[in-house]
């Protein structure tokens, strides 16, 4: 039987090395089939979402995955017209959910949210995002755009910059990124640094500097891992305000980095990254977005099938 067969997805640090070469090579698999072919893996399946905090990417990116694998979706994607506000529990509305379908998708703003459904939930469960936690698929996306942006992922300088603190596709991606031997510099003002109480594991198998300057690793990097900063984790917005715009990538800072290094962003983007850097060669966000697509296919096509891809 196919180990990822009714897995459930709720933290990167569940999964070896050798287990996301394997998503790497099926989701390698998918990319090569064609339409029809493609749409034999999900055939008939249903994937359920509930997101109880807004969603582009992560959402239509499932959709389109699961449609692209022949399955359908369905589910809420405002929980302000759901039962949830009638005061249905996130239990009770997980429950129904995985009546109505064949695994689970769940965005929430509570750390844990994804691990307690996967608790009450008949059918396999997806984290596509929990509080400041994790955001296990997006780290196994970004993971999967550096190996097929730069042929690998070992001996490769990392920089990730931006909100490390609320961030939780930093914690997923450092996370996974613990597996491979790679140099790490986090980037970030003081206040947004990365929770030391959530890196205890990380730091076990990864080696990181923090600094508050770009300019101290930006010549050295082969890969910008930009991030948004996130405002609506914020308790104050005066503290917001406070580091709003610390960072923009912009063309001249692109000039100051190596000519083959490739800028990533798990997007939305706001305003640290500007648009004119899409058109620069080193830019692969809107690729990496692409790839995101590919990958939830494999992911689900192995979650869904005794026998794998
Ligand atoms: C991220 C998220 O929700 O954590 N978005 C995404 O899924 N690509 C990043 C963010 O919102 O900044």
């Amino acid at each position: 039987m196919n180990e990822f067969y009714n897995k459930d997805i709720i933290s990167i640090k569940d999964f070896s090395k050798d287990q996301l070469e394997k998503i790497f090579t099926s989701t390698d698999k998918v990319m090569k089939l064609n339409p029809s072919e493609r749409r034999e893996i999900c055939k008939g399946k249903i994937l359920g979402y509930l997101f109880y905090e807004p969603s582009t990417r992560t959402r239509l990116s499932f959709d389109s995955a699961m449609a692209s694998i022949g399955g359908t979706s369905l589910g809420i994607s405002d929980i302000s017209s759901s039962s949830t506000q009638k005061g249905e529990s996130l239990s009770d509305t997980v429950r129904m959910m995985s009546i109505y379908s064949d695994v689970l998708i769940l965005r929430h703003p509570l750390d844990g949210s994804s691990r307690f459904a996967s608790e009450v939930s008949e059918k396999p469960v997806i984290n596509a995002g929990s509080g400041t936690e994790e955001h296990p698929s997006q780290a196994i996306q970004d993971l999967f755009t550096i190996k097929k942006e730069k042929k690998r992922i070992d001996g490769l300088k990392i920089g990730i910059v931006g909100d490390l603190k609320y961030g939780r596709t930093v914690y997923s991606l450092l996370s996974g990124l613990g597996n491979f031997d790679v140099d790490v510099n986090l980037i970030s003002p003081e206040s947004l640094r990365i929770r030391s109480d959530s890196t205890y594991e990380i730091k076990k198998k990864l080696d990181f500097t923090e600094t508050p300057d770009i300019e101290d690793c930006l010549d050295d990097l082969d890969v910008l891992y930009v991030t948004r900063i996130q405002k609506e984790r914020f308790p104050d917005e005066e503290e917001y305000l406070k580091v709003k715009g610390s960072y923009v990538v912009g063309l001249d800072m692109i000039k100051r980095m190596k000519e083959d290094s490739i800028i990533l962003h798990p997007l939305p983007r706001i305003d640290e990254i500007s648009s004119d850097v899409d058109k620069t060669k080193n830019a692969r966000y809107f690729e990496q977005a692409e790839y995101g697509k590919h990958v939830r296919a494999a992911l689900l096509g192995m979650i869904l099938n005794e026998n794998g891809l």
